[in-house]
């Protein structure tokens, strides 16, 4: 029966209706799903359901029309002979049309105007549309639906899924760029990994390099130490005794003013053997050895007075021996010595504030002067080069040590050197 005007008027609000539903529902899809596959399976079932389309289906192609992802709604999984075919390379009619020719193609009778098309039969009595999915030039694939075939023909039928189809190609492009960010975040990422494994990798290369440089030159220093004193230590001494022991004999032949010259010799040789003795003592103090470091600061900080008789020294040990690692206590020794030094050296100071103390979990070390300062903050910026050694070594081997070193100056009011070690990390070096 011949439908009224005002019968098929109806319809066609129904069906836009229906459709523009749908399209409420893509805008909606779009904004939220960032999965392909799921965003096309959803948009398909949207724009058959409430019987806007009787089916739909989509098909995404990558440069080379290959398949990469395909949905349907309404075809019952009659997809995949059309996708059989385009694997194959052969394209069916409105794929070879949209895909090649124009963008847009709407068929009234899809029986007869699409025979190689396997779910045509599926038509029967209905239009098609089918639309490229494109966007800024690249293509994405086709969607195609069934529409009853009295809007098939109809231009504002056509606007309208020519606009979804754009929606759709516009979410393809906005997961793309998304893809595309995520994948460049992860190499940035794996990038930045490699280069911090490579740093840490490096990074304890030089610490185990610096340390094994430490103990051979410490070893090095002993060697030297006793060769100087049991080699030419020890041949000066013999030397001293043996004119000591000369001139005792040729005291009682030979005139008082014929021995002068010999005589001198005794001071020169005493003196030598001094010099011998501090030198060793300052390559590696066997008291270090014998007696401990609290023993070694109080010969070092004695010695120390004597020289710069005019620098005042406050010692203050808070500690038993016991309490300091073994391998410590040449670190300390080592880190007094030096900064000791650059009192002497740089300070100008009259007083010196040494402080060794175990407090809690911690050992600390303690230098201070009341010196003229310096800008410690602009000597950590120089190149290895342009600073001297003394600051960077008693910072390396407090730290290779496991501890923590700082030196604060303030210009006319002094320098203070502070290394300190947790009992948990300390470690030899
Ligand atoms: N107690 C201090 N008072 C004033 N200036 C200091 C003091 N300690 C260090 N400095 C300054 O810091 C600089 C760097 O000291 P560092 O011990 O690293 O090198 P250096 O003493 O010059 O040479 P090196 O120790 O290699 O013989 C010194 O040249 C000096 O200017
Ligand atoms: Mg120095």
């Amino acid at each position: 029966m011949k439908k009224t005007s005002a019968e098929s008027g109806m319809e066609k609000i129904q069906h836009l209706n229906a459709v523009l539903n749908a399209v409420r529902d893509i805008n909606h899809l779009i904004v939220k799903e960032k999965n392909r596959k799921k965003l096309i399976q959803q948009i398909c079932e949207s724009l058959i359901k409430n019987r806007g389309y009787h089916n739909a289906w989509i098909i995404l192609l990558d440069g080379n029309y290959n398949v990469i992802e395909s949905a349907e709604a309404g075809l019952g999984g009659n997809l995949d002979p059309i996708l059989e075919r385009i694997e194959a390379g052969f394209f069916t009619h409105c794929c070879r049309n949209v895909l090649k020719n124009s963008d847009f193609l709407a068929i009234r009778n899809p029986t007869s105007g699409c025979r190689d098309c396997p779910v045509s039969h599926m038509h029967d009595g209905r239009g098609a549309m089918s639309a490229r999915l494109e966007h800024e030039s690249r293509v994405y694939g086709i969607l195609t639906v069934s529409i009853p075939d009295v809007f098939s023909s109809d231009p504002q039928e056509h606007n309208l899924f020519r606009d979804v189809a754009d929606d759709i190609a516009f979410a393809l492009r906005t997961i793309d760029i998304e893809e595309e960010r995520v994948r460049t975040e992860m190499a940035l990422r794996e990038a930045r990994d490699k280069l911090e494994l490579r740093v840490k990798e490096r990074t304890e290369e030089l610490e185990m390099l610096s340390s094994k440089l430490l103990s051979a030159q410490e070893e090095e220093r002993k060697r030297i130490a006793g060769d100087l004193h049991d080699g030419i230590g020890q041949c000066l001494s013999a030397v001293k005794f043996m004119v000591e022991t000369a001139l005792d004999q040729l005291n009682q032949k030979v005139p008082e003013s014929d021995l002068t010259s010999l005589k001198a010799l005794v001071p020169l040789l005493q003196e030598a053997s001094e010099e011998v003795r501090t030198i060793v003592m300052n390559l590696r103090p066997s008291i270090l050895d014998d007696l401990g470091i609290l023993a070694t600061i109080g010969w070092f900080c004695r010695q120390f007075q004597a020289v710069y008789s005019y620098i005042r020294i406050e010692e203050e040990i808070q500690t038993a021996e016991n309490q300091i690692p073994d391998s410590l206590k040449t670190i300390i020794f080592r880190i007094l010595q030096e900064a000791m030094n650059n009192v002497a050296k740089h300070s100008r100071a009259n007083r010196v504030y040494l402080l060794l103390r175990r407090r809690k979990q911690r050992i600390e070390l303690v230098i201070r002067d009341n010196g003229r300062g310096f800008d410690s903050a602009g000597i950590m910026l120089l190149t290895a080069s342009e600073k001297g050694f003394g600051i960077t070594g008693m910072k390396e081997r407090t730290e290779l040590s496991g501890g923590e070193f700082a030196i604060e100056s303030e210009i006319n009011t002094g320098t203070t050197v502070r290394a300190s070690w947790d009992y948990s990390s300390i470690r030899c070096i």
